[in-house]
């Protein structure tokens, strides 16, 4: 490969800037898989990074702080070289990372395919992250299975009924070949709330009778979004922008309220079995005075009822201005509980005798040791310690079960009908069929109307469908 083509390899510093740089003017990688580095007969394990934005770096970082053996990131594959790129560099400048990072130039892909690639370079029993938008994590994972590799992915799993139906076959498929698969919803590897639900589960509550969860502050990440700039194609944008659109993430809904209904269906040891809700498109405009053209709503309230006819209640909002909550609690007939103190995994968890959620009331708050404290590091920990001791580790299931009780509120909101868990399961529609065949020259899934806008929620018209 030509010096001016070649990627960032791992060189010195300097090097590795001026080489960025230079790479910056290039139009896209060469993806030549190289045969796995893999000595046969060590304990090592190869670890492809898939999607090389936020969290994906940040998953690959965990990766490689675990302990109990040896472990390599090998290869990188996203659709965008300036994000591969910075995300190697975060990777590289970290000194912890870099002693364990082994992805030379010709094992970093671009490219709808550059999934494929990446995963050629693993052997299996190796480890495959999947950190793209969600749209994508069926066509990856149904390759990973293939390949032998296990899997960690990112939440959501799925976005709507038919892929869900998808990924739980696939999820069987893979416990069949005994993979281990990580989902990262983080919560469930928090070690105060698995205390707390051990409490909680053995009637530290009594009977839990109500549920709290709240997310609600300013507008973030991509929440909205103005029309396609001229640059690039309406596929990248909604690829790029992906909390904007139903399609690629489950819009805002699925992707930030996820872990807080997650949680809390665990602590309740059940799943809803229904939801309707309400919630509505406020502040369409940008300051400037552009059109918002996401799909998303500023507002959502959901209640969710279990088989037992108790609730929970689900907030949501993303609007500036307003009083920000973001936590989740629970109210028992012996007492209540905080679960989460702020955001989706804040400590601690604390239980109290009576509903006041008063500190005189408190009997109980989680104290746990500093290296503890990451549910981010301890999914890693698990997932790879299941791998290393051969033990069953498959987080499918549970996964895609909280994507469709994420995507029931949702629906709700969206049709203004009540919706069950199993009217969402077996909702036929499916947002973007086809997403194993999508190239760069592919329409995008979500078209423009006549006048360049494109369909949004309309509760009490459309019923049956979200847009
Ligand atoms: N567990 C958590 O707390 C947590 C936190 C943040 C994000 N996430 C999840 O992680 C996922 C990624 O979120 P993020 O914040 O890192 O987004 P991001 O935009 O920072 O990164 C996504 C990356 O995936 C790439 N990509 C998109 N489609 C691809 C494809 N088909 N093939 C290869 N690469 C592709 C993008 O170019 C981008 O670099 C989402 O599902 C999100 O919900 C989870």
């Amino acid at each position: 490969m030509k010096d001016a083509n070649r990627p960032v390899t791992k060189t010195t510093r300097r090097e590795l800037f001026q080489t960025t740089g230079r790479l910056a003017a290039v139009s896209a990688l060469a993806g030549v898989a190289i045969p796995s580095v893999h000595a046969a007969g060590t304990d090592l394990i190869q670890v492809a990074l898939i999607g090389c934005g936020g969290r994906g770096t940040g998953a690959a970082s965990n990766a490689l702080a675990t302990k109990g053996g040896p472990i390599r990131l090998v290869a990188m594959a996203d659709l965008r070289e300036e994000q591969l790129f910075k995300s190697y560099k975060a990777l590289y400048s970290d000194k912890e990372t870099n002693a364990k990072l082994d992805v030379p130039a010709d094992r970093q892909f671009v490219g709808f395919d550059s999934y494929k690639q990446a995963m050629d370079c693993l052997k299996p029993g190796d480890v495959a992250i999947f950190a793209t938008p969600p749209a994508f994590r069926w066509v990856h994972f149904k390759y990973a299975i293939e390949k032998g590799l296990n899997v960690f992915m990112e939440k959501p799993v799925t976005v709507d009924g038919p892929t869900s139906k998808r990924m739980l076959e696939l999820g069987e498929a893979a416990s069949k070949k005994n993979l281990k698969v990580g989902v990262g919803l983080m919560s469930r590897h928090s070690r105060a709330m698995q205390e707390l639900a051990k409490k909680v589960h053995d009637g530290a509550l009594g009977e839990i009778i109500l549920q709290r969860g709240y997310r609600m502050h300013g507008p973030v990440a991509y929440f909205h979004s103005l029309p396609t700039p001229n640059d690039t194609t309406d596929l990248m944008y909604q690829i790029r922008r992906f909390h904007s659109f139903l399609w690629a993430s489950g819009g805002n809904y699925s992707d930030f309220y996820i872990h807080i209904i997650d949680h809390l269906n665990w602590m309740k040891n059940a799943l809803p079995v229904k939801a309707q809700a309400t919630g509505g498109r406020h502040y369409r405009d940008s300051p400037r005075g552009l059109p918002y053209i996401d799909q998303n709503f500023d507002s959502y309230a959901v209640e969710y009822t279990y088989a037992d006819g108790t609730k929970f209640f689900f907030d949501g909002r993303s609007m500036d201005g307003c009083q920000n909550i973001y936590s989740s609690y629970m109210h028992g007939t012996k007492g209540s509980a905080i679960v989460s103190k702020t955001g989706d995994i804040g400590l601690p968890s604390s239980i109290y005798k009576t509903q006041s959620l008063r500190r005189p009331d408190m009997i109980w708050e989680s104290k746990l040791k500093p290296e503890d404290r990451d549910p981010y590091q301890n999914e890693w920990d698990d997932l790879i310690a299941a791998i290393r001791k051969d033990l069953p580790y498959n987080e499918v299931k549970q996964g895609v079960e909280t994507s469709v009780v994420t995507s029931m509120g949702r629906m709700a909101a969206h049709t203004g009908q009540e919706i069950t868990f199993n009217d969402m399961l077996n909702c036929k529609h499916e947002f973007a069929p086809g997403l194993d065949t999508l190239t760069a020259e592919s329409p995008a899934p979500l078209k423009a109307d006549k006048d360049g806008k494109y369909p949004v929620p309309n509760p009490g018209l459309n019923k049956t469908t979200e847009y």
